[in-house]
């Protein structure tokens, strides 16, 4: 990518709030920015991770994420096969300190509002190995795909996947959620060095007009959030205006305490009256991660806001819970192909199964843009249940009874979308495809061959 120029209004922003430090600073803009990866501990950990990939994905640990691993920058994340497999989700080295903060507990029922492509989405239910359930809500369609796939492929089953504007939860969600994170839209001053094509975005009066969007959404939230709920606001930008100032906006409703944070490798400046900071700056020239802000509250009363009994519209929901009947074809498929697995919270939309997480219902979802309502199962067709791609990435070799091995060549082949033809033999019908002992997707065996069932628009058609 051409390296712009860092613009002079936002040079002269940063000498005035950086001081002594304002020279290594700019230093730091003549050194690269440091890929990493995070772990996916719904499917593997740290170490069996980094025992399986190349040498240039070992170069070191991330200080603030366990999960996380500095990669060489001329490694290709996105071009390996355990990439396919969900054992990993690539991600910015400082992009992983939001979900860390948050610190998600298993059974709880959590938002990432602002969630598109997915990284603390994908954080957030690796913390919690998939328990309790997860809103992730996106509002610009067009980036609400990237988010569900990206969902999909490290096999999370309880992720409600929404495309909504903040204030149309709240209907639904009045002072519901345990926890919030509001990974904000913000000017993104700290990825100039990353992609310098946000400089050519940025303005003078970009850091206060994101502001001003930036209290509107957490006035939203202020209304989603449980009292004794936890808040966790994140920027990518330096803008005091957009971090300190809108921490300071939240304190001052009277509803929020802010809550001391410490990472390793990490500036938090210290407060005079604890020696702990609320928040936590990542600078590019005092740590290895781009420019990030990271705050945590716990919210101490309620809003006193709730919406009218008329605040939420009596839409037909267009999810019904599935019935024994209903059932029977998916029941059929389950017992010949993983009997010990038992989903439950079972929904229908047309002819499609859906595994509904721990809090969700067909009634709160009704009105609202859903792109996944929970665990797609799959489809019934004339007779018979197709399982979905989603459902493979869900599972584990030891919950299925017919699986088949690919090797790396056979692997790439089936990304491709071609059929298989297995070295050894496979019962006839629906078969996991794993690469490692990991899936990847599904098959479906027949004389010999394996049918692809790996979806058409995720084929690869280079390595
Ligand atoms: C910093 S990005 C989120 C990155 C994401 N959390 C991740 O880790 O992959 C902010 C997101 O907020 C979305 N957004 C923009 N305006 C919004 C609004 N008014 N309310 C909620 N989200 C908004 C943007 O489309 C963008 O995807």
């Amino acid at each position: 990518m051409e390296k712009h120029t860092l613009p002079e209004a936002f040079l002269g922003r940063m000498k005035k709030l950086l001081g002594n430090g304002y020279g290594d600073f700019l230093a730091s803009y003549g050194e690269q920015a440091r890929k990493g990866i995070r772990a996916n501990l719904l499917k593997t950990d740290r170490e069996e991770l980094l025992e399986k990939l190349p040498e240039d994905f070992k170069a070191d640990t991330i200080p603030w994420c366990p999960e996380g691993i500095y990669i060489d920058n001329d490694a290709r994340p996105g071009k390996n096969p355990y990439y396919y497999t969900g054992l990993y989700y690539p991600q910015e080295p400082s992009a992983m300190l939001p979900a860390q903060a948050l610190a998600p507990e298993p059974d709880e029922l959590i938002l990432d509002l602002c969630a598109a492509p997915g990284g603390k989405s994908t954080q957030i239910a690796s913390l919690t190995r998939g328990s309790g359930t997860l809103v992730s809500n996106e509002l610009v369609k067009s980036r609400s795909g990237i988010l569900a796939s990206n969902i999909e492929r490290m096999g999370i089953p309880n992720a409600v996947i929404l495309n909504e504007f903040p204030e149309r939860l709240v209907p639904a969600f009045y002072e519901k959620f345990d926890r919030i994170l509001v990974d904000a839209p913000c000017s993104g001053e700290g990825m100039f060095r990353k992609d310098p094509d946000v400089t050519l975005e940025w303005t003078p009066g970009r850091p206060a007009a994101c502001a001003a969007r930036q209290k509107n959404i957490l006035e939203t939230v202020d209304r989603l959030l449980k009292p004794g709920g936890t808040l966790v606001y994140s920027t990518c930008t330096f803008a005091p205006e957009e971090n300190e100032e809108i921490s300071e906006f939240l304190v001052r409703t009277g509803r929020y305490r802010a809550e001391p944070l410490s990472f390793e490798g990490v500036y938090a400046p210290p407060s005079t009256e604890t020696e702990q900071s609320p928040d936590i700056h990542v600078y590019p020239h005092l740590s290895e991660g781009e420019g990030h802000y990271v705050a945590r509250f716990t919210k101490t009363a309620g809003s006193g806001d709730r919406p009218s009994s008329g605040g939420k519209k009596k839409t037909k929901s267009a999810y019904r819970k599935a019935s024994k009947r209903d059932l029977a074809d998916y029941e059929a498929f389950r017992s010949a192909f993983m009997p010990d697995k038992v989903y439950e919270n079972l929904y229908l939309s047309g002819d499609r199964l859906w595994a509904f997480p721990d809090h969700i219902d067909g009634a709160v979802l009704s009105g609202l843009k859903v792109l996944r309502p929970g665990l797609e199962l799959g489809t019934f067709k004339k007779g018979r249940f197709e399982p979905s791609h989603a459902l493979a990435m869900a599972l584990r070799r030891e919950d299925v009874l017919s699986s088949t091995e690919l090797d790396e060549d056979e692997l790439w082949s089936y990304l491709k979308g071609e059929e298989i033809r297995p070295s050894e033999a496979v019962p006839n019908g629906w078969t996991l495809m794993l690469y490692d002992g990991y899936p990847a997707g599904f098959g479906k065996a027949s004389a010999g061959t394996i049918k692809n069932k790996y979806p058409k628009g995720l084929r690869i058609y280079k390595k």
